[in-house]
């Protein structure tokens, strides 16, 4: 029995696990089976995405180091281990510090495993909804054709969405509001042109999924706020556009977080950062937004 201690900035806490001795499974192997996020594409010692850095507790005990052909050309091509490592691991039976987790076997012995992670997404699913769950199971997604068909929906739904929010607020008189909603909807047009360059890129045909392929019937950046209030405040109308953008990265990070795909991996991680900053902007409007109303309950109240 050998115990692993995986740690990373985007783990809340270091994960000890147990491997069991003659178990010739990878490290990589061995994040997976526990559902460790270290980064991987590969899985062949090819992209460097696994890079770890290994850390082994009982000093003394030395053991050979066996290390693939294309392990040492990768580390050393990243600028990861010397020449004198690679020859101390060899002839010395001593452990470079770094390894590829696709490639490092794990033997009977403690180790303290370290990785960066994908410090560009978000380190936690706190502030995720329930949504992310349901999407994760309730949307397939198996092809990049199919993924990339959903995230045009998405855009797409969510553009026509701030249209018609804009219009209902026209029809009541908000004009403050549906100045709002039209440029939220011209962003989301953006973002559709977007995803649409992605299908072209990646050579997909369109074919947009049904409203039924959805839980509930209805795309994440629909919200299920009834916005044709006509006292809707600027504030209330940002709170419904950030609703609608934090369902939109849900979806995205669901698909980024449980697909076997590498490419679908990549393309929904693009997706998610662009989610992020949307997220992101309308918190901050909110936030300005919310300063300005006290501002102003302030002077009144002077
Ligand atoms: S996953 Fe690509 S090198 Fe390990």
């Amino acid at each position: 029995m050998a115990n692993v201690t995986f740690s990373s900035p985007v783990m809340a806490r270091d994960v000890t696990v147990y491997a069991v001795a003659g178990d010739r499974g990878t490290l990589l192997g061995l994040a997976k089976a526990n559902h460790i996020p270290l980064p991987h594409d590969c899985q062949d010692g090819e992209c460097g995405s696994c890079l770890v850095e290994v850390r082994h507790l009982a000093r003394h005990v030395r053991s050979g180091v066996a290390m693939t052909e294309k392990e040492k050309e990768l580390l050393r091509q990243l600028g990861k281990i010397t020449k004198e490592e690679i020859m101390d691991a060899e002839v010395n039976d001593m452990p470079p510090k770094h390894r590829l987790a696709c490639q490092c076997f794990v033997r009977n012995e403690d180790i303290f495993v370290s990785f960066e992670g994908d410090t560009t997404l978000p380190a936690r699913g706190t502030g995720l909804s329930i949504a992310a769950g349901v999407y994760k199971g309730g949307v397939p997604v198996r092809t990049m054709d199919e993924f990339l068909n959903y995230a045009v929906q998405v855009e797409q739904d969510a553009a026509e969405h701030f249209e018609q929010l804009a219009e209902a607020m026209k029809a009541c008189g908000n004009a403050d509001v549906e100045t709002l909603f039209r440029q939220l909807g011209g962003y989301s047009r953006l973002h559709l042109a977007e995803a649409k360059a992605k299908c072209t890129r990646h050579d997909v045909n369109l074919t947009l999924p049904p409203s039924s392929s959805w839980p509930d019937n209805t795309s994440p950046e629909k919200t299920t706020l009834w916005a044709g209030d006509p006292l809707l405040s600027r504030l209330g109308a940002l709170k419904v556009a950030l609703q609608g953008e934090r369902r939109g990265f849900e979806f995205y990070y669901a698909i980024a977080h449980t697909t076997t795909d590498a490419e679908i991996r990549s393309v929904a991680r693009e997706f998610v950062r662009e989610e992020t900053e949307h997220v992101e902007k309308l918190k901050q409007w909110i936030e300005q937004e919310e300063a300005a109303l006290r501002m102003t309950k302030e002077q009144a109240t002077a």
